[in-house]
């Protein structure tokens, strides 16, 4: 751990210390600390009224084909909106680990599985960073999380590793359309989303790296853009010692959908 503050080397350049990080992730809690009371309801609103999160929510989890007594790990789980879905499909039969960062949203997640009577679900407080997978797992699932953890492509490796034979990977997340200006981008995260680190964010292009991970580490990834390319849907199976590297497999398009092969990472559309 250095002294908070960032380094300079010889050559003046910028030294990124661990505490950054560690400073990134503290802010990152507060945010969510201070959400977490109405998290239900603003997270509805978010990026704009209307937007069909229960509808992708659904398709999010229907991609994997979960059976009763499936085990499903929900990384960054919030309080729990996916945990009715689930539910209804694995039945008191199976099992959901919530994984979450921030204390204050998984008292709400522990708030609804009381309301509701499940037995089968279990809590744990870790960074997705260092959360370790039970194994066999059946499905891996995140939603409008993953690309807020910088290190979410090793996130995907360990998962991977961790999945049961014809175990699934699904991400469900926003992201900024292929070929915006830079400056269109900025305006309309800032509009959208005016607390977070939006620039930080945005040069990151974190979905980038969530589909050249699940690409490298699942078999059959499918990658579909959703909502003109403000969000994409990814599922990805364990990768079998025998099948083959990555087949790849794109959905039938809705209107402002995309779906196509996970080459043309950086920036290229999907051919
Ligand atoms: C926008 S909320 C999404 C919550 C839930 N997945 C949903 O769909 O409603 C983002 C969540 O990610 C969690 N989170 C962010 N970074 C994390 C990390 N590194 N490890 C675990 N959870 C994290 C936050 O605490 C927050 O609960």
């Amino acid at each position: 751990m250095g002294d908070g503050r960032p380094h300079g080397d010889a050559t003046g350049i910028e030294q990124h210390t661990a505490s950054q990080a560690d400073r990134g992730r503290d802010r990152l809690i507060e945010t969510y600390r201070k959400k977490a009371k109405h998290y239900d309801v603003t997270s509805r609103l978010y990026p704009v009224p209307g937007y069909p999160h229960g509808a992708l929510r659904r398709r999010a989890v229907q991609a994997f084909g979960l059976r009763a007594g499936d085990s499903v790990v929900d990384i960054a789980c919030g309080t729990g909106l996916n945990f009715p879905l689930i539910e209804e499909a694995i039945g008191p039969g199976g099992r959901i680990i919530g994984v979450d960062l921030t204390d204050a949203m998984l008292a709400h997640a522990r708030d609804r599985i009381a309301a509701n009577g499940w037995s089968n679900v279990s809590l744990v407080h870790a960074d997705a960073a260092e959360f370790e997978f039970p194994a066999r797992v059946s499905a891996i699932l995140s939603t409008y999380a993953l690309s807020q953890v910088p290190d979410c492509a090793a996130v995907i490796a360990r998962g991977a590793a961790a999945l049961a034979g014809g175990g699934r990977w699904v991400v469900l997340d926003v992201k900024v359309p292929d070929n915006t200006p830079r400056r269109l981008t900025q305006l309309g995260t800032a509009l959208v989303r005016p607390h977070a680190a939006i620039d930080e964010w945005i040069m990151r292009r974190p979905w980038e790296a969530i589909r050249a991970a699940m690409q490298d580490e699942l078999a059959d990834l499918s990658w579909t853009e959703l909502l003109f390319g403000t969000a994409f849907l990814a599922a990805g199976s364990r990768r079998s010692l025998t099948a083959g590297d990555g087949r790849l497999v794109g959905s039938p398009g809705l209107p402002g959908e995309h779906a196509g092969p996970a080459a043309g990472i950086g920036g290229q559309r999907p051919g």
